[in-house]
């Protein structure tokens, strides 16, 4: 019989893979379409069973002391960065809804062998959905915990199969203006679209993500429908937003937010409480749900605790330098 992984990665600890006959894996996948209560328009249509629930529950590495830690959705979902929609943290929940998501293409681009545009239901169609509870820190100095659903970026990379000479990946947003109320508003700051960017090692190593569902469900509109970035070890402004293209390149992509201000916000975004944002220290972060009455503050840690996994890609470089 034909397997397949099902790994949920958790605190950044190397996930020791399950090995998952597929039914069962179809079945759980169907599960996360069941209680997902908005639909998963690209899953299989299995029925859902008890046998489901308990595969999901499941892994043999899964990290408690996060699962505990897990941010309140109504967090994650109402106090969000999402400039097309506006500058308040509460304006992209208020009006992300007006951006249509469904049909949904990706183009994957440049130093690749075989480029192409793909409707979303085909590009997820060959990936194993995979639940992993990251920490996620914003260069504003606020976190959280969330359990996205999504795929090793390197999936889809390498079905696009990068030529050699590529050494960095480059990232677009949907850029419709006459559903992004923020890129119509007078004295709009970013040069759209939105632009990120990473190293292609970075972009190939495991534990970078494209999030596709948090919580069990479909992405909201406000978290980055249909498909967002998540690089745990970074900054939140890298991890891009409602994707509509990839490209492979050899030159450093220029990123909005360096566009915008290069001395606050470099291209690497790692976090890193030894180099501070120019207007704000980085020591600390302020964990969510958190109020006046209660800060509810932490240190913040190098890579944002993913340091054992993710430090190596950085030996030799001076990270004051390249922040
Ligand atoms: N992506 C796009 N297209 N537009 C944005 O304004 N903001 C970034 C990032 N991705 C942004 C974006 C910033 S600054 C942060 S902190 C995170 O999204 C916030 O993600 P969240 O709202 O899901 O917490």
């Amino acid at each position: 019989m034909q397997t397949m992984r099902r790994r949920i990665y958790t605190d950044g600890t190397i996930a020791s893979s399950e090995i998952t006959p597929e039914t069962v894996f179809l079945n759980r996948r169907a599960f996360i379409a069941a209680s997902a209560g908005s639909a998963w328009p690209w899953s299989a249509g299995a029925a859902q069973s008890a046998t489901d629930r308990a595969d999901l529950a499941y892994s043999p590495d899964f990290d408690s002391t996060l699962e505990a830690e897990k941010t309140p959705v109504e967090a994650v979902t109402s106090y969000n960065n999402f400039y097309e929609f506006g500058t308040d943290k509460s304006d992209p929940a208020r009006h992300a809804h007006a951006m249509t998501t469904d049909p949904w293409t990706v183009s994957v681009g440049g130093l690749v062998e075989k480029p192409g545009e793909l409707h979303l239901e085909d590009l997820l169609s060959g990936f194993d959905l995979e639940e992993r509870i990251y920490r996620f820190r914003c260069v504003e100095a606020w976190s959280m915990v969330v359990p996205w659903i999504g795929f090793p970026l390197s999936d889809l990379l390498r079905r696009f199969e990068p030529k050699s000479e590529g050494r960095f990946v480059e990232f677009k947003t949907l850029y419709r203006r006459s559903e992004m109320r923020g890129t119509r508003s007078f004295g709009s700051i970013i040069d759209w679209p939105y632009r990120e960017g990473l190293r292609l090692d970075e972009a190939m190593h495991p534990l970078t993500l494209l999030a596709v569902g948090l919580y069990g469900k479909t992405l909201p509109n406000q978290n980055g429908a249909p498909l967002r970035l998540v690089v745990p070890w970074k900054y939140g402004f890298k991890s891009i937003k409602s994707i509509v293209e990839i490209n492979v390149t050899d030159q450093q992509p220029a990123t909005s937010w360096q566009t915008l201000q290069s001395k606050e916000y470099g291209f690497y975004a790692n976090v890193n409480p030894d180099v501070d944002h120019p207007r704000w220290s980085q020591r600390f972060e302020r964990r969510l749900p958190s109020s006046i009455f209660k800060p509810n503050r932490v240190p913040t840690v190098p890579f944002n605790g993913y340091g054992e996994r993710v430090a190596g890609l950085y030996d030799g470089m001076d990270l004051r330098r390249f922040y």
